[in-house]
């Protein structure tokens, strides 16, 4: 049985309908069009699809699309503004921060979710907040340099 779920999504309001065993990767992906979130385990373990939902990095692979019926999603495409690269973004370039850039949406939504919150994270603080992405390219120290320098200069 399919249902009509509205939420908004990167600041516009958007609708589809979806079974209700849709996950909301498959949801952002197929309905909306929105590959930048990208899948690769679909079991919780990679952190490929993160995204925010009302401003906390979630696994999207891990939510019903209809528990979000009404709230707030931003993914990578939400970060781009006026067809800039967000800052956190112009850091991963910088860096060397992306290989391959299979992980990079997930760890740049795990990345956003962080500077939003808290304003000059430690180190420490970094590795947490992407514990839960993988990443088989950069051995993850390009990574943690780029949203440290980031910090310095994020607008939120
Ligand atoms: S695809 Fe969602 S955590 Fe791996
Ligand atoms: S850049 Fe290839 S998996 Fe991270």
């Amino acid at each position: 049985m399919l249902k009509t779920i509205s939420l908004n999504v990167n600041g516009n309001p958007c609708s589809g309908e979806v079974e209700p065993r849709t996950l909301l990767a498959h949801f952002l992906r197929d309905t909306l069009r929105l590959t930048g979130t990208h899948l690769g385990c679909v079991v919780g373990r990679c952190g490929a699809c993160t995204v925010l939902w009302n401003g906390t990095p979630v696994k999207s692979c891990m939510v019903f699309a209809v528990q979000a019926a009404g709230d707030e999603i931003i993914t990578v495409e939400g970060l781009v503004q006026d067809k800039r690269l967000h800052p956190l973004q112009e850091g991963f370039w910088k860096n060397d921060a992306v290989e391959c850039g299979y992980c990079t949406p997930g760890m740049l939504m795990s990345a956003y979710g962080l500077l939003t919150k808290v304003s000059n994270p430690t180190e420490e603080q970094i590795k947490k907040a992407i514990s839960g992405n993988l990443c088989r390219c950069t051995g993850y120290r390009n990574i943690v340099t780029a949203i440290k320098e980031t910090a310095a200069n994020f607008p939120g």
